[in-house]
């Protein structure tokens, strides 16, 4: 979620009607405002003295040096540290580390914990695709791709700087470098070039505004030269920072990095195909976790779902309007004032909820709730008590709770690195979430933990602010029951005449704990200027300490929320997981999360936040698709569909229903105030919608496929268009289109209000996937006009083989009782390929998956791979019915089976 007003007016201060971006078909270019003096301090910086190396070591596969401040040193924002080491690793043929970091080693690093770091397989330097070359004085370096000599990274663009709270590294880059990545961010998929500024630092940001900070921290880029190759940059490291993509008024294109703290601890990837790229920092920060085949189904929420009837009366209306519901969602309006693992007792009665959740079960759907992390700081709460009893809580200096503001109140908020932590927060949700006792809930999302404190800086008095404010809103409206209404499918307790019934706690307080300080090896360099240091980022939400946990306050082991803020939301996400994991340690867990880290993918997923219901953001939400999942591999991602902020309208939110249903996660949400904007409100969303989920439903089995190869291979399951045309130089700004999958090209209306879309075919067959009809691709683009609200261009690919089921169904878990059908849509040359993975869809152990191949050779279909798959109790349909070919002389030819895929087969036309 979210910005409710409170958060809006009380804040920061934003007018509620946001301004509405101006339709167009290219990105927004940055705003000049937003990018504020980059350079103000350049000519002073060009005084530092930069580092000379010394005592050079190499070994097959490293290189180690000293590197020694070269001159005055210049304390331009703090004090520059004289001795640096290098440390250069080889550590796969396709992979270079390359680190810098202080000899004294108190320079804070990126817990190990946070990014376990990959494993370095000392490859021998010669076999290296990768080449380091070093240049002793003044201290710079290069990055050569050794089969082709092309320089990647080239820090004599200017002198390194290495300060106590500040450092500088900068690369020469080619002229229009095509680059990617660097979110989280709203602006162009291929980023602009020129003055151009990409800031890290996680922070709510309503209406996920263009060239800002946002949520989440992935200091990755992708560059892709065309033929030359693709690689990609990671930068592991998790303070504030600014990096800066420009030009020099000579006209050298560069693009710099300037943190405020943590060292420069550089991998590289060779590539050289941009999938391979995707791969390679999978290797890195980890590959994603398998995600439960239901989380494909379509998800609704509101913020403003008011009680339990209308949660239970929106799950029917879908029934009734014969829409396919698969997870049902309630926000914080199910809290008792607002607090964590409480419900509200007069409009969430405990029991009504248990009831919702069993007849949810009972009908094949599944029920998630939100977390926040702060966590009200009141005596008789049992959450809190724990709590302070086991010492969770970040603390001020002297010890005691910091507190701040969030949806509950005057609030604590946990200390992710204090050893009960992981325990406390664990047993809240498994008692939260009992079966018996508590709510059975199949998923847990978790929000505001940037972290984003409703106190706008460090002159807060939370326990003020939050009574003068009346946070959290006292109720005024008497409870009811029930809307009036009958609801059909739900239990007696949810029709007209019955009430709910009530959930107390009542819990005695206890003294505070002190807590230990520690300060150790890596942890952060001891007394800097915590809040406003000298270099500031470009934070859009002001200072460091703005509208979050104040950066001085210390984490258990010694490390500070300055250089740790960027993972908060991250720590809270894992923790949850691991939380999900104790309490069902046989099922993937599903955590949705709105902060993130580099890596949060290996467990979590992510939607895009607080969208607004505009036909920028229905665009924005595209481009933001494809940085997610093909370079910071987070594959279960998507934006809140018909837009979060502000009001839909019909034709906006059918034509998003249609788009989400080709994005990894499918989700409707709306703010508190926005109008209502369920599927089924408008006949011509409704269609469009149930359109759009009979299409995604059949093809489920094909996009779990593809989840399923990124999670082993890193290979990405949405495609930008340069990744399978990478020497298609039209296809490297492509940010509107996109491939689901590796065969299905979507190319969605996306100008406002028109029937009208210019898309681009690279040359290649395609097939329309409504028609069927064989089309040629030009590498031309295509203008096709009169496209309904209920209509969204989709081809196929040539050279691929899709496996589908031949009916949908109202459930997930129905869709697979459902017939699998093959369709064959031959390349150029006539032959395709595909492939089917299948498996129980929920289990961590798998013991019997399929994994088939399916080729055409132009006149026979084969199938080989694994069988062990064996459809399971459920009723699964592991049966082939029929094949079809596509592009054959009288068009499509059907061959009809049944084949089971407990073996291989083969069949000719
Ligand atoms: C980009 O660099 C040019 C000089 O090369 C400078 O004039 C311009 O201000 C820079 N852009 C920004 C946004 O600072
Ligand atoms: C459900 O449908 C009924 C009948 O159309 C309508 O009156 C009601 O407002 C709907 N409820 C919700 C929560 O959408
Ligand atoms: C799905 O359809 C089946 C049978 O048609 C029905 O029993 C079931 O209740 C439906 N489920 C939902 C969620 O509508
Ligand atoms: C951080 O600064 C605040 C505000 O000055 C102060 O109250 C608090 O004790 C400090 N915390 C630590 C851990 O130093
Ligand atoms: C805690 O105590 C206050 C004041 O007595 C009361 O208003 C509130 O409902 C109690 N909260 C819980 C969770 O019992
Ligand atoms: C922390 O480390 C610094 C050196 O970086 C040292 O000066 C200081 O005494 C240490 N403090 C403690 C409490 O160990
Ligand atoms: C296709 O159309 C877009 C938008 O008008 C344009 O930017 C792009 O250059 C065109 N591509 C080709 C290959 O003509
Ligand atoms: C648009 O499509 C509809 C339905 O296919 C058709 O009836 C109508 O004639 C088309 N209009 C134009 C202008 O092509």
């Amino acid at each position: 979620m979210r910005v409710s007003l409170l958060a809006v007016v009380s804040c920061i201060g934003l007018a509620s009607a946001a301004p509405r971006p101006s339709p167009q078909w290219s990105d927004p270019p940055p705003d000049p405002a937003n990018v504020p003096q980059f350079f103000a301090a350049e000519t002073a910086l060009n005084e530092c003295p930069g580092y000379s190396a010394s005592n050079v070591v190499k070994t097959d596969s490293t290189l180690a040096a000293d590197l020694t401040l070269a001159g005055v040193a210049c304390n331009q924002y703090s004090d520059d540290i004289r001795d640096l080491k290098l440390l250069v690793e080889y550590q796969t043929d396709k992979r270079l580390h390359v680190k810098i970091y202080d000899a004294a080693l108190n320079v804070f690093q990126v817990h190990e914990q946070v990014l376990p770091r990959p494993e370095n397989e000392n490859a021998p330097s010669s076999a290296a695709a990768l080449q380091f070359d070093l240049v002793e004085k003044p201290f710079s370096f290069t990055v050569r791709r050794k089969e082709n000599d092309e320089i990647l990274f080239d820090t004599s663009a200017a002198q390194l700087v290495f300060e106590t709270q500040y450092v500088r590294l900068r690369t020469r880059l080619p002229k229009d470098p095509n680059l990617y990545g660097l979110g989280e961010h709203s602006d162009s998929f291929r980023l602009h070039t020129q003055g151009y500024q990409r800031v890290m630092y996680n922070s709510e940001s309503p209406n996920i505004p263009n060239g800002k900070n946002l949520y989440g921290t992935h200091p990755v880029y992708f560059e892709h030269r065309g033929d030359k190759g693709t690689h990609g940059v990671f930068l592991l490291n998790s303070d504030p920072m600014n990096i800066n993509i420009n030009q020099t008024e000579a006209g050298d294109q560069y693009l710099e990095y300037n943190t405020i703290g943590g060292v420069v601890d550089l991998y590289f990837m060779a590539g050289k195909q941009p999938a391979e790229v995707s791969s390679q920092y999978a290797e890195i920060v980890g590959f994603s976790a398998m995600y439960p085949y239901w989380t494909f189904g379509f998800h609704q929420c509101k913020y403003g779902y008011y009680d339990i009837n209308m949660v239970a009366e929106v799950v029917a209306n879908y029934s009734t309007a014969n829409i396919p519901l698969e997870v049902m969602w309630t926000d914080i309006d199910y809290m008792n004032l607002r607090m964590d693992f409480t419900t509200d007792p007069n409009h969430f009665p405990l029991k009504k909820v248990q009831e919702l959740v069993r007849t949810l079960h009972s009908r094949k759907q599944r029920y998630v709730l939100i977390l926040d992390p702060g966590v009200k700081a009141v005596g008789n709460y049992s959450t809190y008590e724990k709590g302070v009893e086991q010492n969770v809580f970040l603390k001020h200096e002297d010890g005691t709770d910091y507190l701040g503001v969030q949806w509950a109140g005057a609030v604590v908020w946990p200390d992710w690195f204090a050893p009960n932590t992981q325990k406390w927060w664990q047993d809240e949700i498994a008692s939260f979430m009992d079966p018996e006792t508590g709510v059975d809930l199949d998923g847990i999302w978790v929000d505001m933990n940037e972290a984003s404190n409703f106190c706008q800086d460090i002159t807060c008095n939370p326990r003020k602010k939050a009574e003068d404010e009346k946070i959290p809103p006292v109720p005024t409206e008497s409870p009811r029951p029930n809307t009036g209404r009958p609801i059909p499918g739900f239990p007696e307790s949810f029709q007209p005449g019955s009430s709910g019934t009530k959930m107390v706690k009542a819990r005695k307080s206890e003294p505070l704990h002190r807590r230990q300080s520690s300060n150790g090896t890596m942890k952060g360099l001891p007394d800097r200027e915590w809040f406003e240091p000298k270099y500031a980022i470009n934070n859009h939400r002001g200072k460091l300490s703005d509208f979050t946990i104040y950066t001085n306050t210390s984490n258990y082991d010694g490390t500070r929320q300055y250089d740790t803020h960027n993972y908060y939301g991250h720590m809270m996400a894992f923790a949850t997981h691991s939380a999900m994991l104790a309490r069902r340690p046989e099922v993937r867990p599903f955590v949705l999360s709105r902060s993130t880290f580099a890596g949060s993918g290996r467990k979590v997923t992510h939607w895009f936040g607080d969208n607004e219901s505009s036909w920028e953001h229905y665009r924005t939400s595209i481009r933001q698709m494809l940085a997610w999942v093909a370079v910071h591999q987070m594959p279960m991602v998507g934006s809140d569909v018909c837009g979060f902020n502000a009001n839909t309208d019909e034709k906006l939110c059918a034509r998003w229903a249609l788009l989400g249903a080709f994005q990894p996660f499918y989700r409707n949400h709306a703010e508190e105030s926005a109008i209502p904007q369920e599927f089924y409100l408008w006949p011509v969303v409704a269609d469009a919608a149930r359109k759009a989920i009979d299409t995604r439903y059949k093809l489920m089995d094909y996009i779990y496929t593809a989840l399923y190869y990124q999670t082993t291979t890193g290979v990405p399951m949405i495609n930008p268009l340069f990744y399978l045309y990478p020497s298609d130089a039209n296809t490297f700004g492509i940010q509107h289109q996109w491939f689901y999958g590796d065969a299905l090209l979507i190319s969605p209306v996306t100008t406002d209000y028109s029937d009208t879309v210019t898309y681009y075919l690279p040359k290649d067959i395609f097939y329309d996937y409504w028609t069927h009809e064989r089309i040629e691709g030009h590498g031309a683009n295509v203008t096709v006009s009169n496209v309904t609200l209920t209509d969204i261009p989709v081809h196929i690919r040539g050279g691929t083989i899709i496996p589908f089921r031949a009916n949908s169904a109202n459930t997930t878990t129905d869709l697979r009782k459902q017939d699998i059908w093959v369709l064959v849509c031959p390349g150029a040359d006539g032959t395709a390929k595909g492939r089917l993975y299948l498996d129980e869809g929920e289990r961590i152990e798998q013991p019997n998956v399929s994994e088939i191949e399916f080729t055409w050779d132009g006149n026979k279909l084969n199938t080989l791979g694994s069988f062990g798959f064996q459809g399971g109790n459920g009723g699964e349909s592991i049966t082939v019915a029929n094949v079809q070919v596509l592009g054959q002389k009288m068009g499509k030819r059907d061959i009809k089976g049944p084949w089971k895929l407990t073996e291989g087969f083969s069949v000719s036309l």
